[in-house]
This record gives C-alpha cells, sequence and structure tokens, in this order.
C-alpha cells in the first residue's frame, strides 16, 4: 500500500504558504464536473499524480509542484466564472434527478464550464441564484457567519396583521433555533391575502416558508428579488447574465 500523504501537522505548519487540496477539490476546482464527477472519475483509474495513478479522492495534493493530469491531459485551473440565473419555478437546484425534473443546469448549459449554486432555492421559489466555479467564494457566501442579506417577494395564503408582521421583524422561533431579524415590508393587502417583501441574512433550509408558516399562514408565492446589492433589474426569467467585477466584490468576492 502507497503510504498516505499527510497535509496537516507536520508538512503542513513547516510550509504554511503551500497551497494543499484534495485531489478530489483540484478536480472540481478545474471546471470540469461536480465533486461526485470528480470522484468517479478517481476511482476509474483517469486521474494521474505526478504520473501515477491516485485512487483516492481525499489524497493531497500541491498545487505549485505535483503535475496532475486527467485522461493523460494536465488540468489547468478554469478561468473563474460567476453568474447570475433567474431561475423560474419549477426547477431543481441540483444537478442529477433522479426523477428527471427539469433542473438549474438544462438553463445554464451555454456557460461552457462547470458551476455549483451558490445556496439553494427550492423547487417552488423562483429569482436570482448565482453560480460560479469559485469553490472559496461560493463556501464563503453559503458560510451561516456571511450575513449576505437575502431579499424576497412573497404571497402569503392569509391576511397577515402587523402584529404578525412584527414577529416576523424580531425573528421567530423555528425548529432549528431562532431566527435573526428581518426587514419586512408589506408590499399590498388583497381580501384574502398578504404581499410582503422580506429580507433575511440567513440561508436556512425553507426559511422564508417556514417563517411564515409559524404565523399559521402559508406562502403560496415565492420570488427572491435580490442577494446583497444585486437585484433582477431587467433579467429575463430563465436567463442568465455574468457578474460583473463590481457585483463579485459587493457579495465579497
Ligand atoms: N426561503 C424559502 O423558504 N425557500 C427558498 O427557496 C428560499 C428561501
Amino acid at each position: 500500500m502507497p503510504k498516505k500523504n499527510t497535509p496537516l501537522g507536520e508538512r503542513r505548519s513547516k510550509v504554511p504558504e503551500r497551497q494543499l487540496k484534495t485531489l478530489e477539490r483540484v478536480l472540481s476546482k478545474a471546471g470540469l464536473g461536480s465533486r461526485t464527477d470528480a470522484r468517479s472519475w478517481i476511482a476509474e483509474g483517469r486521474v494521474r499524480v505526478n504520473g501515477r495513478s491516485v485512487l483516492d479522492p481525499d489524497h493531497w495534493v500541491d498545487l505549485d509542484r505535483d503535475r496532475v493530469t486527467f485522461d493523460g491531459k494536465p488540468l489547468r485551473a478554469a478561468a473563474k466564472i460567476y453568474i447570475l440565473l433567474y431561475k423560474p419555478k419549477g426547477y431543481l437546484t441540483t444537478y442529477r434527478d433522479p426523477e428527471g425534473r427539469p433542473t438549474v443546469y438544462d438553463l445554464t448549459s451555454g456557460v461552457g464550464t462547470w458551476l455549483s449554486p451558490v445556496g439553494r432555492l427550492d423547487l417552488d421559489t423562483s429569482g436570482l441564484l448565482v453560480m460560479t466555479n469559485d469553490t472559496d467564494f461560493a463556501e464563503r457566501l453559503t458560510n451561516p457567519d456571511h450575513h449576505v442579506p437575502k431579499t424576497y417577494q412573497l404571497k402569503a395564503s392569509t391576511v397577515l396583521g402587523d402584529e404578525q408582521i412584527e414577529q416576523l421583524r424580531r425573528g421567530l422561533e423555528l425548529s432549528d433555533g431562532p431566527t435573526r431579524p428581518a426587514l419586512v415590508k408589506r408590499l399590498r393587502d388583497h381580501p384574502k391575502y398578504t404581499h410582503l417583501e422580506m429580507t433575511i441574512t440567513e440561508g436556512r433550509n425553507r426559511q422564508v416558508r417556514r417563517m411564515v408558516e409559524a404565523l399559521g399562514s402559508k406562502v403560496l408565492k415565492l420570488v427572491r428579488t435580490a442577494i446583497g446589492p444585486i437585484r433582477i433589474g431587467d433579467l429575463p426569467i430563465g436567463k442568465w447574465r455574468e457578474l460583473t467585477k463590481a457585483e463579485v466584490r459587493s457579495l465579497g468576492g
């Protein structure tokens, strides 16, 4: 058995400036495919490090020194790309769906490189989704400590009173803990429904829906209209555009 390479501790502390990454990560960063794809290519023996086939996806690679090839071709870091997609409802934010439903990848195949969504939108939610091949940026943005505000417009299934709206503003108790305070604006009332704009700084699973359900109501329609300062503008539904450098910087990139 070849000796497992040791990235942490001794090796890392002696050479702190070296860029060590797992083989799986190096592959997915090169923009060729998802991390799941990367793992299976490695298991199939299609990836070599310094000429030797490596079957362990967690093998540590030093990007400055090791030569990684995929199907015999040297791997190059892909140019970083950041896009903004206006996801329609009915599209999944996943790569593959066992039920064959449409996914955000059906809408972004023209980009020409592998991208990961930054966070998720539910199947029934439409609106803005950032996708990128910059995994460090995506991880920073989805880190719970990184409070990028996200704005939603929603239609609630009941008329919500001022006190209920105050509860959303103060933050309320969900099954996974209390929510941070939200910015909430009443947009318009209908005899049966309330339309709200709500800005939250967390990205918990189905958070907006669960917050409204905690008031005894339901979300009938949900659209994410802004991520930080970036708004939908005139982007048509189902289409994407590249983020400008200033927009990437505004999200901490
Ligand atoms: N909150 C939700 O409930 N759903 C989303 O898709 C996004 C935020």
